[in-house]
């Protein structure tokens, strides 16, 4: 290997039945139970402790000895990762609330959270020898997908519904992957993902439904612990289609108290999604382990449109260990949650990370959330992708007209 990164990957674990694999095979779901694959490390031979970190460069890929990629020469990044933790002061004090942060993943490369599983998936995918990656998107995974397909020489494809956001539409395409809409939703487009991958040569990389996606992800609760001096928050507030950033932060922390960088102490996760499409929210309300398609999801929130996860008893097993909750919001909530964090804090969200303050009114009315909680919300995406959400239209006023000079 020209350029070891340290990785101490030992083998693939099924989070279900327990099989193992080598991981050093391309695998997808587990062959016996078809559930998920967790990538597992040898951490008793981490060579590294959290002041190690303090003078590496400032993405995802400071964690890589945690991370599944071999040799350095594989990784493929954009700098994705390492995004701030911002305190948001004056909203803490409209709530009446002592501490809310905002982990602003709007900043990472394609705009959106969805880059981090992008570059750890087509990274590995890259080193293990695949020459075509896809996967089916709600919106922003395929923009991702497309991009670090790119920067890596790969070919890509993208499989979308057809009112996803356009942005994610063009950027798929201008970034060069082969991008088909489709009538139907996300899981409609990872069945004919399915379908069509042996046929073009793909490696499928699904959320969840590969092993490493989940491994980019879980860089957020690694990175939550160290922006936070090695102490993880009271309440996490994460907007949840397929759930893999949830479900990684929670395996990130399940690592780093092994590790030792960390106690026992966990944040109380709490589920967000749209009142259009909340599959967990209804499972979790009604005390079961899997969640069933939602019929005839609808939400603007593109990245919630997700009827069905296949990480869904994940999800729901985080939630519920962690003493947290699973609520839904309105579209009109979250209309007005972009306004008010963009207006208030300076941070213009997507709508799925407005969602997360819409959930966090409900839960401070209903006293989940105290004045003593530190509140980390986590804003996934840009709202500058999706510029139609907020109704917002300046007045035009000529250059020569006299109001000018009045003040207007
Ligand atoms: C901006 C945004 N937020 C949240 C989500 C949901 O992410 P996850 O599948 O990790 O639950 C998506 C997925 O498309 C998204 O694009
Ligand atoms: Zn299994």
């Amino acid at each position: 290997m020209a350029n070891p990164t340290g990785s101490t990957l030992s083998h693939l674990e099924c989070t279900a039945c327990g099989r193992t694999c080598d991981a050093d095979e391309l695998h997808r779901l587990c062959a016996d139970c078809g559930k998920v694959l967790y990538p597992r490390y040898d951490l008793a031979k981490v060579a590294l402790s959290p002041s190690d970190l303090l003078g590496r460069e400032p993405s995802m890929w400071r964690y890589r000895e945690v991370l599944p990629i071999r040799d350095a020469d594989h990784v493929v990044s954009l700098g994705e990762g390492f995004t701030p933790l911002l305190p948001a002061p004056r909203l803490s004090a409209r709530l009446g609330l002592g501490d809310v942060r905002i982990k602003d993943e709007g900043q990472n490369p394609t705009g959106s959270f969805k880059a981090r599983g992008m570059s750890a998936a087509v990274s590995r995918a890259r080193e293990l020898g695949a020459k075509a990656v896809a996967a089916p998107s709600a919106g922003n995974a395929g923009g991702a997908l497309a991009a670090y397909a790119a920067r890596a020489g790969l070919a890509a494809g993208v499989v979308m519904p057809e009112d996803c956001p356009r942005i994610n539409q063009v950027e798929a395409v201008v970034s060069g992957a082969d991008t088909w809409l489709v009538d139907g939703l996300i899981d409609d487009a990872g069945r004919l993902v399915r379908t069509t991958s042996e046929a073009r040569g793909w490696f499928d990389v699904s959320t969840l439904k590969e092993p490493y996606r989940v491994e980019g992800k879980k860089t957020l609760g690694y990175e939550l612990a160290e922006q936070l001096g090695w102490e993880l928050p009271d309440v996490v507030i994460y907007p949840t289609g397929g759930g893999t950033g949830l479900v990684g932060m929670w395996k990130a922390f399940a690592e780093m108290t092994e590790l030792g960088w960390i106690g026992e102490k966990r944040p109380r996760m709490v589920v967000v999604q749209a009142e259009g499409c909340a599959p967990l929210v209804r499972a979790h309300d009604r005390g079961e382990r899997h969640a069933p398609r939602w019929e005839d999801a609808a939400t603007d929130a593109s990245g919630l449109r997700v009827p069905v996860a296949v990480g869904d008893y994940l999800i729901l097993d985080a939630v519920r260990d962690s003493g947290g909750t699973a609520v839904s919001v309105s579209e009109d909530e979250m209309r007005e949650a972009t306004r008010e964090l963009a207006a208030a804090e300076g941070i213009y969200p997507a709508p799925e990370g407005a969602a997360t303050l819409a959930a966090l009114r409900r839960l401070r009315d209903t006293g989940l959330v105290t004045e003593s909680d530190r509140v980390v919300l986590f804003n996934t995406g840009a709202g500058q992708k999706y510029p139609d959400f907020v109704p917002a239209s300046p007045e035009f006023v000529p250059a020569d007209s006299p109001a000018w000079a009045s003040g207007l």
